[in-house]
């Protein structure tokens, strides 16, 4: 048996709690929460300039973007870094999302997809450029809750197939829960109720726990940032790595059409001389319906959660900028304890926990990109269990399917049934 992950022989402690900090952010938060009908007025769509696009791209660009990505994993530039500190409630499970099974025929969990998609683009990078042996690492941020869960699933799986060492966890902070007065929550006498610190707790945590020398030491220049859920994630996509390289960004997101003016996606847009992802929690009504002139919707640029850095642009942020991000609230139920000291868990919200958004560093960008793809072979979240309308484990198998069956097709196969009859499409 292998010796333990060398992460959790040294576990640390990112749970300190300075109280003069947490109730300064508290206050700040409040005071600073924007009037949205204020900030709807400054929005505006992303300019054609900064926005490729798959469809509107020729095949010998598309390649072009593609060689320059594969280029630059075959040299090691590239690391994926995947945001896994999220509690996962709204699925209803109590281990870490990437852990789901979402019953396709090979029973693969997310995890174990994306971890062939990593070895697959680095196999793919040494066919195409003839320079094999460049390794994409990949640094999985955890927070309190997941990470010994996560470590232990890799270890137990051998990481499948993956070297060790160029799986590198690092944990993300907490910050206490406060109620609606202002008071910190206690979840039972002894026991502050705490939360991880949003996917923008990212900034502080590279910093903390040393990624940003870690990924200098390695010679990583490129990261791609995303968000476990997504089935249909493309690791490392080199076509958007390619893009984003090519145009010389050092800050980049990937998406897709928003479906409907509701959709829970935040969309990425300029307000007034920046970049910015405003949330679906914090887009008003009204400008999310606005339409343009060809009917679509005027902020049509879904964020689908994968978003480029460079190097450069991480250590500059986290350096000049952490502490100026802004964290956001979200009302939830926080489990809390009563005058009998017992811990209740309340049916509707009780308090906020404060957190911030990996996205909101785009406002320091210099040089922005903004890369569309479709919808059916890229973006299909898990966030609901079954019985939900949308983003289910059900519709994330057949969007598996799916992009697989089409591929299949193709490349020129078919699908029959034991009368050889063609089989019906899997919906998307
Ligand atoms: C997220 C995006 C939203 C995007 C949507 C696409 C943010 C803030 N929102 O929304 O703009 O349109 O995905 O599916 O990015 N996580 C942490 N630590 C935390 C909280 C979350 O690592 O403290 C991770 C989660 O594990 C997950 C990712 O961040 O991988 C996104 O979190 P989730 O809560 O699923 O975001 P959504 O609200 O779905």
């Amino acid at each position: 048996m292998r010796a333990p992950h060398q992460y959790l022989g040294a576990l640390k402690a990112p749970h300190r709690m300075d109280l003069q900090e947490v109730n300064a952010f508290y206050r700040r938060t409040l005071d600073e929460a924007e009037d949205q009908e204020k900030l709807d007025d400054r929005l505006k769509p992303v300019p054609a300039e900064v926005f490729g696009s798959v469809v509107r791209s020729s095949a010998e660009q598309l390649e072009a973007y593609r060689r320059t990505g594969l280029e630059a994993v075959s040299r090691g530039e590239v690391g994926v870094l995947l945001l896994a500190g999220g509690q996962g409630t709204r699925l209803g499970v109590s281990y870490p999302k990437g852990m789901y099974n979402v019953g396709l025929p090979s029973s693969k969990t997310l995890y174990q997809l994306q971890s062939e998609g990593v070895r697959r683009l680095q196999q793919l990078a040494g066919e195409v450029t003839g320079r094999a042996g460049g390794t994409v690492t990949w640094y999985v941020m955890t927070s309190e809750s997941t990470k010994e869960p996560t470590v232990r699933f890799f270890e137990q799986h051998d990481y499948f197939g993956l070297s060790a060492d160029d799986l590198v966890f690092f944990e993300q902070g907490t910050l206490p829960c406060f109620g609606f007065d202002g008071k910190i929550i206690l979840e039972s006498p002894s026991r502050v109720a705490r939360a991880p610190d949003g996917n923008g707790g990212l900034y502080r945590a590279l910093e903390r726990e040393n990624m940003l020398r870690d990924m200098e030491r390695r010679g990583v220049k490129y990261l791609h940032v995303y968000c476990v859920d997504n089935i249909l994630v493309k690791m490392a996509d080199p076509v958007f790595m390619g893009y984003c390289i090519s145009r010389g960004a050092d800050c980049g997101a990937k998406v897709v059409e928003k479906a409907f003016p509701t959709e829970a996606v935040g969309v990425v847009c300029q307000v007034d001389d920046h970049y910015q992802v405003v949330e679906y929690s914090e887009i008003t009504l009204k400008t999310a319906q606005k339409r343009s002139a060809d009917g679509r919707l005027a902020f049509s640029a879904g964020s689908i959660c994968n978003h480029f850095f460079t190097l450069e642009f991480l250590k500059y942020v986290v350096s000049e900028h952490e502490s100026e991000l802004l964290h956001h609230v979200a009302k939830k139920k926080i489990p809390h304890v009563d005058s009998d000291g017992q811990t209740q868990k309340p049916d509707k919200p009780n308090g906020i926990k404060l957190e911030k958004f990996v996205f909101d560093v785009f406002q320091f960008s210099k040089n922005f990109a903004v890369w569309e793809v479709l919808r059916e072979d890229e973006f299909s979240p898990l966030k609901n269990a079954d019985g939900a309308e949308k983003d289910t484990p059900t519709t994330a198998r057949l969007a598996l399917c799916s992009l697989h069956q089409r591929y299949v097709l193709a490349a020129g196969g078919q699908f029959v049934d034991d009368d050889g009859r063609p089989i019906p499409l899997i919906p998307r």
